[in-house]
């Protein structure tokens, strides 16, 4: 059985939500953002480890390993794999995503174990229809049965994920997520059918879905 380790990206400043303090530290449902994120990967049993890349001025939750994230997202995951231990299997999630759940990061673990590929992502079919514009003109309509929206958790092959991450700092700074950088270099990376509701939180309209959404979950059964 392959070890694994999560780390939990949560530097951000959040400049799109336009909070006082860092997004992943804003209150969400009663906690701060991102310990609904570690609750998750803490029930996962095959994570012996999790290390949350931090903004300034800020401890780690109980149970997590904190250490000082970077400039861009990219160099924030870096400095959480310094500190990731030996393990084989990489899970990289955005603490901007509080709507995760022990199911999703068990299928994207159990999806890398089982498939030849590089990493395993999180990703939702698109609903909408897709179309590529220049400026407000639209080009052309995209094959929406073809298209998945991208969320994180992403789990990678620690070999992998520390190869395309030594790369030059300005390679990692363009890219939006990981996965990309392992598609870049000719990687397989495999889809894990995940729920919408996994959603990222960028702006206050989505702070106050999440927390409808985090609301209902946490209700009690009448
Ligand atoms: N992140 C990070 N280090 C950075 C930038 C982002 O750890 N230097 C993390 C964020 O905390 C978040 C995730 O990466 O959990 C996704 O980034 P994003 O949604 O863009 O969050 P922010 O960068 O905080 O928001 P904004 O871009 O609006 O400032
Ligand atoms: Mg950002």
């Amino acid at each position: 059985m392959p070890t694994a380790v999560a780390l939990l990206v949560a530097a951000g400043r959040g400049e799109r939500l336009g909070s006082q303090g860092p997004k992943a530290f804003v209150r969400c449902a009663g906690r701060p953002m991102l310990e609904w994120s570690v609750e998750a990967l803490r029930a996962v049993a095959a994570l012996e480890r999790i290390v949350v890349a931090l903004p300034p001025g800020v401890t780690a939750p109980p149970g997590t390993h904190g250490v000082p994230g970077g400039e861009q997202r990219s160099h924030s995951v870096r400095a959480a794999l310094h500190a990731a231990g030996p393990a084989d299997l990489v899970l990289v999630h955005d603490a901007a995503r509080p709507l995760l759940t022990p199911q999703l990061v068990e299928a994207c673990l159990e999806a890398i174990a089982a498939e030849d590929c590089d990493a395993a992502i999180a990703a939702a079919p698109v609903a909408d229809t897709i179309k590529e514009g220049a400026g407000e003109v639209v080009v052309r309509t995209l094959d929406r049965s073809r298209l998945w929206a991208v969320q994180t958790p992403q789990v990678f092959h620690r070999a992998v994920l520390e190869r395309v991450l030594a790369q030059d700092d300005a390679v990692l700074a363009a890219a939006t997520d990981d996965a990309s950088l392992v598609e870049a270099q000719g990687g397989t990376v495999r889809l894990v059918p995940a729920p919408r509701a996994n959603l990222k939180v960028t702006t206050p309209e989505d702070l106050q879905l999440a927390e409808a959404l985090l609301g209902l979950r946490t209700r009690e059964p009448r």
